[in-house]
């Protein structure tokens, strides 16, 4: 595998440089400026947006939601499905209004869809009040580009297709002060004949363990309890490092920093999941007893078209060894329906493997064909009907499925965290159990951030709900 391309650090300096001179511009403006970041798409994105946060703060520039208060607004746009595309046109479009009546709002689009030629095309042909677009490659320059647009005008595309590179020492502005991400990887190479996300965000490159560790390190002493690990296939973590570490490795070091809070993980590519992978999870106490291993398609003709490199009885076997190691494991999983070529026989298989696994939880999908993926070209003939019968099926019977699961919980005590405000007047709290399960509770918000025992009274297919004891 190649070397991953690194930033040098004085690259990384030079943009906060730039941060330095924009907020120098920015104090003598009359009023505070403030940024609007709204964000689509994955949690690697939502990763990306705490970054592009922490740059604008260096900036001089405040947050709000608000379009008509911000002086700078970033979209940051997911690629996945077309519906995920057509919404962000919609969003994008409607801004015309709020640059007509101040001309000097910024409005700048980034993510996996600036990155897609099409996308930017249509951007810079038919969206002319956009004045910045680029992708996640180019994210690191955030700062150049901006203090670019503030001193000499015009508009600004850095959206070349390039493989990727690693810059440390961002800085980040988390949207939350019990939960965090952390990055451990970019890219993809797996090249599933449907998905975008390799064609966007460049080549597999993992960063240093060091820099991981530091992070974490950090976080565990700020006090955040609930670390997500983020890479498209975490398990592929480390092949392009010098330093002989894989993804089990890193949980171990990751595990063994000190203080009360829980790892988690995602996405796992099940062709890459591998035994000593949940042994490590076992071992690992932080390491929550949950796993997130996607399998997009229960038959084998499908999996291969589709480019998965694993087979079912593959899949159903690791979902075995993973229950032998961890018997209390919360397994979720994505699937997608009417991939072009799939007949509703073949749909089947994916409600057997359903029924075998019993997931705690899915997420279902529409095939959506995306340019320059080798399944767009592919010939689709089912009709969209009988796609959304299918669809239908399968979601019934997850439904159904996990009901039950949920209602096993009935009458047991579970530590979960309590991490948030939920909006229901009885259960004015949210918890998560340690599979991240969501738990309604009544309490008093200054717990939020402890983890504590809630006693589990109900259940429905989508939560829980409980009493703190
Ligand atoms: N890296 C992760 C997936 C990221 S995309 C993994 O490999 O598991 C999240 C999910 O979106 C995928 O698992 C897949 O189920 C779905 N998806 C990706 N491309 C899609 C497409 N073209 N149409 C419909 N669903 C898609
Ligand atoms: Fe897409 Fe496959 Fe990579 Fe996941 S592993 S991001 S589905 S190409
Ligand atoms: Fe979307 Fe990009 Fe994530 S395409 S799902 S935001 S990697």
């Amino acid at each position: 595998m190649e070397r991953t391309t690194i930033i040098p650090p004085a690259q990384v300096e030079e943009q906060l440089s730039h941060c330095a001179a924009v907020a120098r511009l920015t104090a003598q403006w009359p009023e505070k400026p403030l940024a609007f970041v709204d964000t689509y798409g994955c949690q690697q994105n939502e990763a990306d947006s705490e970054r592009i946060r922490g740059y604008l703060d260096k900036m001089g520039f405040g947050f709000t939601d608000s379009e008509e208060q911000a002086r700078i607004i970033v979209i940051n746009t997911c690629a996945i499905r077309e519906h995920a595309e057509q919404r962000v046109f919609g969003n994008v479009g409607a801004l015309v209004h709020v640059k007509r009546r101040r001309p000097d709002t910024l409005i700048c689009l980034c993510g996996c869809m600036a990155q897609r030629p099409q996308a930017a095309r249509k951007i810079r042909e038919s969206y002319r009040h956009v004045d910045l677009v680029f992708g996640p490659q180019a994210l690191w320059q955030f700062p150049e580009m901006i203090h670019g647009l503030l001193t000499r005008r015009g508009r600004t595309f850095s959206v070349e297709d390039e493989a990727g590179s690693i810059a440390e020492g961002i800085p980040v502005v988390r949207q939350d002060k019990i939960k965090a991400w952390v990055s451990i990887m970019y890219g993809c190479n797996n090249f599933c004949s449907y998905c975008i996300v390799p064609y966007v965000r460049g080549r597999e490159r993992s960063r240093k363990p060091g820099d991981i560790l530091a992070e974490v390190r950090q976080l565990a002493q700020e006090g955040y309890k609930d670390i997500t690990l983020l890479g498209q296939n975490v398990n592929s973590y480390g092949k392009d490092l010098d330093d002989p570490i894989d993804f089990a490795g890193l949980l171990e070091q990751v595990n063994a920093i000190p203080g009360d809070f829980l790892i988690r993980f995602m996405t796992s590519h099940p062709k890459d999941a591998t035994r000593k992978l949940f042994e490590a999870m076992a071992k690992c106490e932080k390491v929550a007893p949950v796993l997130h291993l996607p399998f997009q398609a229960g038959n084998d003709r499908v999996l291969k078209v589709m480019n998965r490199r694993h087979t079912r009885a593959e899949y159903l076997e690791k979902i075995k060894a993973v229950r032998t190691l961890i018997p209390d494991i919360v397994l979720t999983s994505d699937v997608i329906v009417g991939f072009p070529g799939e007949t509703t026989a073949e749909f089947e298989d994916t409600l057997r493997v359903l029924e075998e696994v019993r997931f705690d939880a899915l997420f279902t999908f529409i095939f959506s064909p995306r340019p320059g993926t080798p399944a767009a070209e592919m010939d689709d003939p089912m009709p969209r009907e009988e796609k959304l019968q299918n669809f239908n099926r399968l979601t019934a019977l997850q439904d159904a499925i996990s009901e039950e699961k949920h209602a096993a919980y009935i009458g047991k005590t579970v530590r979960c965290l309590l991490d948030g405000l939920s909006d229901d007047d009885r259960c004015n709290l949210t918890a998560r159990t340690p599979g991240n399960r969501l738990v309604r509770v009544a309490g008093d918000p200054s717990a939020l951030g402890q983890f504590r025992d809630v006693k589990i009274t109900g259940a429905n297919k989508w939560s829980l709900t409980g009493e703190l004891i």
